[in-house]
């Protein structure tokens, strides 16, 4: 048989949550000298089969950045394609999610998509919210300032309000502000397509997160390619400030 970077993936060294920023669409598109939608439409083929085999693979969270705020100044054509794109996805997609028990969340500023994709997310979600396996969780109309923006606000009210102290605001306390309150950090996060950077995501959550940075392309990261990255993973001592000795005396106690 064939090898595959699959056998070698150790299960007791699973990471909770895998975040992933899908880039690269447009380049390989152009590559196979197609208009950008086509690529898009490709990257949701990846989608679907990345979402399964974290699923699969007993992942507990994956979350994916599929539309950030900034990409809302991209050509008005584009954004309308991609959020039909979206709507069609979802259509075509939510059986898929029943049968692998996954159910679907979502980050971001749902009130800026357009009605009609806005009612399928929140069906799509109120449909899988008994789904016990993978938790999904997309990224759309998503950026990390503006939902750190929103949580200063929240709880500037509530202080206004008299339901919080300034002096008990903690990590936890913001943690719960933000639109992932409830889900915990991401221990990988992969960025395709060769950009390293972040852009606006999940800046406070990350803060600890393994990067993973690829030169794939997002319609070319196969599921092979997604077990390397989990490999890379469990390759790399998470310190957490602490030094490599301490955390050998750690497992020692254990
Ligand atoms: C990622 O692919 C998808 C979205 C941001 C919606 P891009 O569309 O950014 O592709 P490139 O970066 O132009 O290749
Ligand atoms: C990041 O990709 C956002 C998503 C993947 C949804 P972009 O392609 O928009 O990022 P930049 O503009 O190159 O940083
Ligand atoms: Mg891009």
């Amino acid at each position: 048989m064939e090898y595959t970077a699959k056998d070698s993936i150790n299960r007791e060294r699973m990471p909770r949550h895998v975040a992933i920023i899908m880039d690269g669409n447009g380049r390989w598109a152009k590559q196979h000298g197609l208009v950008r939608m086509l690529g898009h439409r490709q990257g949701v083929e990846t989608v679907h089969n990345i979402t399964e085999a974290a699923a699969e693979l007993g992942i507990k969270y994956l979350t994916l950045y599929a539309f950030s705020t900034e990409n809302w100044n991209r050509p008005q054509q584009e954004v309308d394609a991609l959020m039909e794109l979206l709507v069609d996805t979802i259509a075509k997609e939510t059986d898929t999610l029943m049968k692998n028990n996954v159910r679907l969340l979502t980050i971001g500023d749902l009130s800026r998509l357009p009605k009609k994709a806005e009612e399928k997310f929140r069906g799509c979600m109120a449909q899988t919210a008994g789904n016990t396996g993978l938790k999904l969780v997309i990224a759309l109309s998503y950026s990390a300032r503006w939902e750190i923006i929103r949580a200063v606000k929240q709880m500037s009210n509530e202080v206004k309000e008299g339901k919080l102290r300034i002096e008990d605001i903690n990590e936890e306390t913001v943690s719960e502000h933000l639109t992932t309150a409830g889900i915990p950090d991401p221990d990988l996060l992969i960025r395709t397509s060769g950009e390293l950077r972040i852009s606006n995501f999940l800046l406070w959550q990350s803060a600890y997160s393994e990067l993973y940075f690829t030169p794939c392309l997002w319609p070319d990261f196969t599921v092979e390619e997604f077990y390397k990255a989990l490999l890379d993973y469990q390759s790399r001592e998470r310190r957490f400030g602490k030094t490599s000795e301490q955390l050998l005396s750690d497992q020692k106690k254990y």
